[in-house]
C-alpha cells in the first residue's frame, strides 16, 4: 500500500511582494499568416525595440487567443480546430515604475503563453519559456529604467509548434508583475504539507525558500501564521495557530531553506464534499524589517491508493468518477476565464463526477484554485510527448532542453492544492518502450513532491505487463479493457494500485439519432456518419474505446480498479473523430479515401466541415448530451431520476421501429406509449440501461416510471411538440460583477406554444444588447459550424444555443439581453450586476 499522507494548498499564485495583474492595456499585432494562410504577412525584424510605433497595433486585454476570431478555414486541420493559430503574435505593455520601487526585484510572471515565449524589457532580451503550458516566470529587474516607461515586449510563436488538438495561441492566460525586496520567497518556494492529521490535531509543515539577491549575508527570520477560510475564502478573524520565528543568516545571492512546523488544533478536513480551506501566511522579515509576505492556501486531506481495494480520500473509500478535458472553453477558445471553467465544474458536479484529469498538460493555476473550492480532485498531467513524438513539432522538440524545467515548473506551482491528488507525467507516449526515462521523471516530481503518486496514461499492451508499470505508483490505463486481465493476473502487480485515466471515448452529438440503431465501432461505418453528426443512443465509439456501459462492465467486475476519468467531460475545438480527414493527406483508392470520399460527394461538399470533438459528455456550449444522464445515473445512485432518448418528433417514422432507451437510477422501468404499457423490465447484471428496441413510433407521449427495490422512484416524459412558435432565454445567474471578467450564460430555446423545446429546430436568433454589457460569444454545439463565435445572431442546433455575455467594467446594471428570429415570439432576459 502507498500511503501518502495529508496535503495542502497554496493558492495557486503565490505571492511574493507586491503582485499585480496587468492584463489590461496591451497592443498585439499578429504577423506570418493571414486568415486563408496564403498571403502571410512577414514579420518585421526589431519589434522588440521600444522605438517600434505601436499606434496601429490592435489594443486587447488579456487573457487573449488569438485564433479564436477564425475565421474557420477549410485548408487548415480539422484536428486543431479549422482555426488560425498558427503565426508569430507580438505583444506590448507600457509598464510604469513608482519611485519607492527602486531597488526592489521585478519579476513578471505568465500563467502560461501559446508558444515559444520570448520576453524583452526595453528592447533587451529578459529570457524565454517555449512549453505553452507551464506557468513561469521572468526576471526583469536588471532592465529596468527607473522613472520612465518602460515597454515590455513578448514575442509568441506557434508556427513550429504542433498539437493533436486546438492548443489556442497568445498570452491567454493571467500575466503579473511582481515587486519585491531582494531578500523575498523563490517563485513558488512555498511548500505545505500535513504529515500529521489527527482528530484533535494536525501539524502543518511549511518549508519556504528565501531568496537573498544581495550580495551580502541577511539575518532573516520567517514566521507562518494560520488562518481557517469561510465559504467566500476569506479568513475568518483572528489566526488558528501561529508558528515560531525562525531565524538564520542567509547569504548573499543564495537560497535558504527554512522550515516552521504549526500545530493546528481540531483540523478540519478537506474533502471533495466539504472541501474546507485554510490559509498560511509566511512573512520574511530582514532584520526588523518585512521583506515580503506570502499566502497560501491549503487544505487537511489524506490519500490512500490501495493495490485491490480502491483509493481512500480521508480514510473513506471513493471512487473516482472522473473526466479529461482539454484546457479550451468552447466559444472562448483557449483564453482562460474562471467563470466558464467554474460552470463547467458546477455541470460535470450535478452529474456526479468527482475528478479532473488536465490531459493533456498543466491547466491555468485558477482551474485548481476552483477545484479546491469546490471540492474536485484533480490529475495533473504533464506532457503528451516526451523523447519521441506524436507529430513532428510537438513536445519531442522541446523535450531534451526544457523536460526537468517543465516537470519542475508544474510540480512546484501546483503542490500546495488539496484538489491535486496525483501527478500524471505523460498520456500514451511513444517512449512506454523506456522504463528507465519514465523513472527519471518520476524521480523529478518526487525532488519536488513526494507527497503525492506518479501515473501516466499507457495505452501500449505490454505497459502494465513489461516493466514500465513498475516506474509508476499508479498504474493509468487508456481503454484497453482487454488488457485487464493480464495486468492483475501478474503477481509482479500485486503492489500497484490500478485505474483507467482514459475510458469510454464515445462520441455523439447533442439531438442527433440515427436508424437503425447499431451497437459498434465507428469504423464500421455507421448510417450517421454521412452528414457529420453521430448518433445520440450513446453506442459508437473508436476502435480504441467503448461505450460508458462497457467500461462500468470492468469496473464492476474489477473492484480494484479504483475508477476512471472518461474521455471527456466537454466537447472541445480540434479533433472531430471520426471527422478528422480530408482527402489531402490519403493515398487515392486506399479504403480511407472511398470512405472519405463518398461521405463528402453524399454531402455535395469537398471538405470535413467538422472541427471540434464529439466526445463531449456535454456539447462545445456545454448544454448536456443524453449521456449525461447516463454518467448521472451510474454516477448519483441515490438520486431519483430517470431519462428518455430519444426526442418524439419523427413525423416521418410513423410506424418504424425507432428504439427507446432510458437511463436511470432505478432497477425496474416500465415504459408507456401514449398511456399503453410497452413492458415493464428489470435491469440484469452489468446493465447500465433500459432498452426497448422494437418501439413502433407513433407521436404522442413516452412516460417511462421507474422503480427501485420495488418502490416508485422516478418518473421521465416525453411529449412530441408542435412546430416553433416562441423563445425562452434563461440566464445561468441572475447577477454577475462588472469586473471585466465575469460572465454569465444564456441558454436560448425554441419552444413550441406550450413552451417545449422543439427538437429538431434551426431557427436563427439574432441578439441585442440593452445596457453596459457585451456578447463575447455565441454557440450552438454543433461541431460543423463555421459561423463566427463572435457573432451576434446564432441558428439553434436541435433546439437549443446560447449567448455569453460580460459586463462592461466597472459597470451598474442591469443589462438586457433581447432574442428576436422570424416567426417566433421574441424574448427577453435581464440580468443585473454588481460591482
Ligand atoms: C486517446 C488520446 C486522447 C484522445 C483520445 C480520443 O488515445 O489519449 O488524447 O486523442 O484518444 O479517443
Amino acid at each position: 500500500m502507498s500511503l501518502v499522507s495529508g496535503l495542502t494548498t497554496v493558492k495557486s499564485q503565490q505571492s511574493p511582494g507586491i503582485r499585480s495583474s496587468i492584463n489590461n492595456g496591451w497592443k498585439f499585432i499578429k504577423y506570418d499568416f493571414a486568415s486563408d494562410e496564403r498571403s502571410p504577412v512577414r514579420e518585421p525584424e526589431n519589434l522588440q525595440l521600444p522605438t517600434v510605433n505601436d499606434s496601429n497595433w490592435r489594443s486587447v486585454d488579456l487573457p487573449h487567443d488569438w485564433a479564436i476570431e477564425g475565421p474557420f478555414n477549410d485548408s487548415l486541420e480539422n484536428n486543431t480546430g479549422l482555426l488560425p493559430w498558427k503565426g508569430i503574435g507580438w505583444y506590448r505593455k507600457h509598464i510604469r515604475l513608482e519611485p519607492g520601487d527602486k531597488g526592489k526585484k521585478i519579476y513578471v510572471e505568465f500563467g502560461g503563453a501559446m508558444a515559444y515565449a520570448k520576453v524583452w524589457l526595453n528592447g533587451k532580451y529578459a529570457g524565454e519559456w517555449p512549453y505553452g503550458y507551464t506557468s513561469f516566470r521572468i526576471d526583469l529587474t536588471p532592465f529596468i529604467l527607473e522613472g520612465q516607461d518602460n515597454i515590455l515586449a513578448v514575442r509568441l510563436d506557434t508556427k513550429n509548434w504542433d498539437s493533436r488538438w486546438y492548443p489556442g495561441a497568445g498570452l491567454y492566460r493571467n500575466v503579473w508583475l511582481v515587486k519585491t525586496s531582494p531578500v523575498h520567497i523563490a517563485y513558488n518556494g512555498i511548500f505545505c504539507t500535513t504529515p500529521e492529521i489527527k482528530k484533535e490535531k494536525g501539524v502543518l509543515s511549511v518549508k519556504a525558500e528565501v531568496e537573498n539577491n544581495t550580495m551580502v549575508p541577511v539575518l532573516t527570520t520567517v514566521k507562518a501564521l494560520v488562518y481557517k477560510l469561510d465559504k467566500n475564502q476569506q479568513t475568518t478573524g483572528t489566526p488558528v495557530a501561529e508558528s515560531a520565528d525562525v531565524s538564520a543568516n542567509v547569504s548573499g545571492n543564495r537560497i535558504h531553506h527554512f522550515r516552521l512546523d504549526i500545530n493546528v488544533k481540531d483540523p478540519v478536513l478537506w474533502d471533495i464534499d466539504n472541501p474546507e480551506l485554510y490559509r498560511v501566511e509566511v512573512s520574511v522579515l530582514g532584520g526588523r524589517e518585512l521583506m515580503d509576505k506570502c499566502e497560501v492556501n491549503f487544505g487537511f486531506r489524506s490519500l490512500l491508493f490501495t493495490p485491490r481495494d480502491g483509493f481512500y480520500l480521508n480514510g473513506k473509500k471513493v471512487e473516482i468518477k472522473g473526466v479529461c478535458n482539454h484546457h479550451d472553453l468552447g466559444a472562448l477558445g483557449a483564453a482562460f476565464n474562471t467563470r466558464a471553467a467554474e460552470r463547467q465544474l458546477e455541470i460535470l458536479r450535478e452529474m456526479g463526477c468527482n475528478a479532473i484529469r488536465t490531459s493533456h498538460n498543466p491547466p491555468a493555476p485558477e482551474l485548481l484554485d476552483l477545484c479546491d473550492r469546490m471540492g474536485f480532485l484533480v490529475q495533473d498531467e504533464a506532457f503528451d510527448a516526451w523523447r519521441a513524438g506524436k507529430k513532428t513539432n510537438d513536445y519531442n522538440k522541446l523535450f531534451n532542453a526544457w523536460h526537468e524545467e517543465d516537470l519542475r515548473a508544474m510540480v512546484r506551482r501546483d503542490r500546495n492544492h488539496p484538489s491535486v491528488f496525483m501527478w500524471s507525467t505523460g498520456n500514451e507516449v511513444p517512449d512506454q518502450n523506456n522504463p528507465a526515462l519514465s523513472e527519471s521523471l518520476r524521480t523529478i516530481v518526487k525532488s519536488e513532491d513526494n507527497t503525492r503518486p506518479v501515473t501516466s496514461g499507457c495505452d501500449r499492451d505490454y505497459s502494465g505487463t513489461d516493466g514500465f508499470q513498475k516506474t509508476l505508483d499508479v498504474f493509468g490505463i487508456n481503454y484497453r479493457l482487454q488488457r485487464y486481465d493480464a495486468f492483475f493476473k501478474l503477481d509482479d502487480n500485486k503492489n500497484l494500485p490500478f485505474h483507467s485515466t482514459e475510458s469510454a471515448s464515445t462520441v455523439s452529438s447533442r439531438g442527433e439519432y440515427f436508424f437503425p440503431v447499431v451497437q459498434g465501432d465507428l469504423d464500421n461505418n455507421l448510417p450517421g456518419k454521412g452528414i457529420f453528426q453521430i448518433s445520440s443512443y450513446d453506442l459508437a465509439n473508436p476502435s480504441w474505446g467503448s461505450t460508458p456501459d462497457q467500461q462500468w462492465e470492468m469496473i464492476d467486475k474489477y473492484p480494484a480498479v479504483f475508477g476512471e476519468f472518461v474521455w471527456t467531460g466537454f466537447d472541445y475545438l480540434g479533433e472531430p473523430t471520426p471527422y478528422y480527414g480530408d482527402l489531402s493527406g490519403l493515398t487515392p483508392k486506399t479504403r480511407r479515401y472511398e470512405q472519405i470520399k463518398k461521405m463528402l460527394d453524399n454531402q455535395g461538399v469537398t471538405e470535413v466541415p467538422s472541427r471540434s470533438s464529439y466526445f463531449g459528455i456535454m456539447d462545445l456550449a456545454g448544454f448536456k448530451k443524453d449521456r449525461f444522464w447516463l454518467y448521472q445515473s451510474k454516477w448519483r445512485p441515490d438520486m431519483p431520476m430517470a431519462h428518455i432518448l430519444p426526442h418524439w418528433n419523427w413525423p416521418e417514422r410513423k410506424g418504424l421501429v425507432t428504439p427507446v432507451h432510458v437511463y436511470t437510477t432505478g432497477d425496474e422501468a416500465e415504459l408507456f406509449l401514449n398511456g399503453k404499457s410497452l413492458g415493464k423490465k428489470k435491469k440484469g447484471q452489468y446493465e447500465y440501461r433500459f432498452r426497448w428496441d422494437d418501439v413502433v413510433y407513433q407521436p404522442g407521449e413516452l412516460k417511462v416510471i421507474a422503480w427501485k427495490n420495488g418502490a416508485q422512484w422516478a418518473e421521465n416524459v416525453m411529449k412530441t411538440t408542435g412546430k416553433p412558435s416562441n423563445l425562452i432565454m434563461e440566464a445561468d445567474r441572475k447577477t454577475i460583477k462588472s469586473d471585466g471578467y465575469d460572465l454569465v450564460f444564456i441558454t436560448v430555446k425554441i419552444c413550441d406554444a406550450g413552451m417545449l423545446t422543439v427538437p429538431r429546430s434551426s431557427n436563427l436568433v439574432n441578439f441585442t444588447i440593452e445596457g453596459p454589457g457585451k456578447i463575447v460569444a455565441t454557440d450552438n454545439g454543433d461541431a460543423t459550424s463555421h459561423d463566427p463565435f463572435q457573432a451576434n445572431s446564432r441558428k439553434a442546433f436541435n433546439g437549443l444555443c446560447l449567448v455569453i455575455i460580460r459586463a462592461d467594467k466597472n459597470a451598474t446594471g442591469p443589462l438586457m439581453l433581447k432574442g428576436v428570429s422570424k416567426g417566433l415570439k421574441s424574448a427577453s432576459v435581464k440580468v443585473d450586476i454588481s460591482n
